[in-house]
């Protein structure tokens, strides 16, 4: 079709999962990341729940656009049930993979839950007095075709 957004991307974002929909104390996190998009300005809050270093709920709340709601929505449900140094791992673009692609401007959109939940993983390794013990990630390449990293990204706006 002509949509610009595959029938996934749409069904997320119609219908996201794992909305943070209490408030955040009541939820009580045992780890939170909140990140802005430094390209567009937009904020994404990810809070998870850990149990044996694995993520048995994950909830998110954004003032992003539509593909950072279908893309966090997606990844939420991708790390439920999943050890925190496998769910540090997932790239962006396995999320996009998954959601059937993502128009090219749309790509850095897809950073921004995936770098809330790394952000709420070490923030859970900090509390619980780990901190440092997964490896940092280095940037990661978030647009295959032009090459462009989250680093890139950052520059980009710094510069
Ligand atoms: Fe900001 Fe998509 S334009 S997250």
């Amino acid at each position: 079709s002509d949509w610009l957004y595959s029938d996934i991307v749409q069904e997320h974002f119609m219908n996201p999962k794992n909305v943070l929909d209490v408030p955040e104390d009541e939820f009580s996190p045992d780890g939170r990341g909140l990140v802005g998009n430094v390209q567009c300005g937009d904020q994404m809050l990810v809070v998870i729940k850990v149990e044996n270093d694995m993520i048995i709920d994950c909830r998110w709340k954004t003032y992003g656009c539509a593909s950072a709601i279908a893309s966090t929505s997606m990844l939420s449900e991708a790390v439920k049930g999943m050890h925190i140094k496998d769910a540090y791992k997932i790239t962006p673009d396995q999320i996009v993979e998954r959601l059937g692609g993502l128009p090219e401007h749309k790509i850095h959109c897809s950073v921004l839950g995936d770098k809330a939940l790394r952000a709420a993983i070490e923030d859970y390794l900090k509390r619980t007095g780990r901190e440092g013990e997964i490896e940092k990630q280095a940037a990661k390449v978030v647009c295959n075709c032009l090459n462009i990293t989250e680093q890139d990204i950052e520059s980009m706006v710094r510069d």
